[in-house]
């Protein structure tokens, strides 16, 4: 599903912020990436996403090398793929119905088709009452919910999480990690950055730690491994 080989990240400022990285990840998979900070975890999700090019190395994602292909092909990669953030990123100015529809692609399809798959992934969030608020009426845990909606919208094989419950406290978290599970069960792919102990020592996944750029443990249901 996922493949890395050999591959380095150089930063233009002359940062070496991945060094060497071999990883296979499965469909279906749960994979938490950790790891001090400035390790690197953030850019090897980036790498995942094309939104950073590897220096040097291999990434074949459902047999596309992201080190290979051209600028053009990066959405139609990125179809394939959900991305969520720390601080969400939805846009201000959309209601929550709107932000979930913006990110669909619509090729063909009848509005009552795009209003089914929105208020369906809304409702796997548990957000379908909320489809006409705005970012700004509802809550961070709300607004993460919304960003994850987002990014199933497009049935992805893969959803990619740098940091999801970052901006959240606990039980928030929590609700998130429930919804991710979940996703997870349904046969997405998950690669989600965290620095959350409690949630990785509770939920037991894959853990790969990274350090200085490099893999430095890769375990099936691992533990955190860090202090805080
Ligand atoms: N755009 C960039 N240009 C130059 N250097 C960068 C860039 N982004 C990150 N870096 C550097 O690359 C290294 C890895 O950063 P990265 O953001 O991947 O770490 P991280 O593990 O996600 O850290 P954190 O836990 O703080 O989010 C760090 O030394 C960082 O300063
Ligand atoms: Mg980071």
């Amino acid at each position: 599903m996922i493949s890395m080989k050999e591959v380095w990240k150089k930063y233009p400022n002359g940062v070496m912020a991945v060094n060497g990285i071999d990883i296979e990840i499965e469909k279906g998979e749960f994979v938490y990436v950790v790891g001090p900070s400035g390790a690197g975890k953030s850019t090897f999700i980036k790498l995942m996403y094309r939104e950073e090019k590897p220096t040097r190395g291999d990434i074949l994602i459902g047999g596309k090398n992201l080190a290979k292909i051209k600028e053009r092909q990066i959405p139609l990669i990125r179809r394939n793929m959900g991305v969520i953030f720390q601080d969400f990123k939805l846009l201000p100015s959309l209601s929550v119905y709107e932000n979930v529809a913006f990110a669909m692609e619509v090729i063909e399809e009848s509005k009552a088709n795009i209003r089914r798959r929105v208020m369906n992934v809304l409702e796997i969030v548990g957000l379908k009452n909320k489809a006409r608020f705005y970012p700004h009426e509802i809550s961070g845990g709300e607004q993460q919910r919304v960003s994850i909606a987002r990014a199933i919208v497009n049935n992805p094989s893969v959803l990619i999480a740098d940091e999801p419950t970052g901006n959240l406290d606990p039980d928030t978290s929590w609700e998130i990690m429930n919804i991710l599970e979940d996703i997870n069960n349904r046969g997405t792919t998950i690669v989600m950055a965290t620095h959350n102990k409690e949630i990785v020592n509770t939920i037991r996944k894959r853990v790969i730690a990274i350090e200085g750029g490099r893999i430095v443990r890769d375990e099936a249901k691992g533990d955190y491994g860090y202090e805080k």
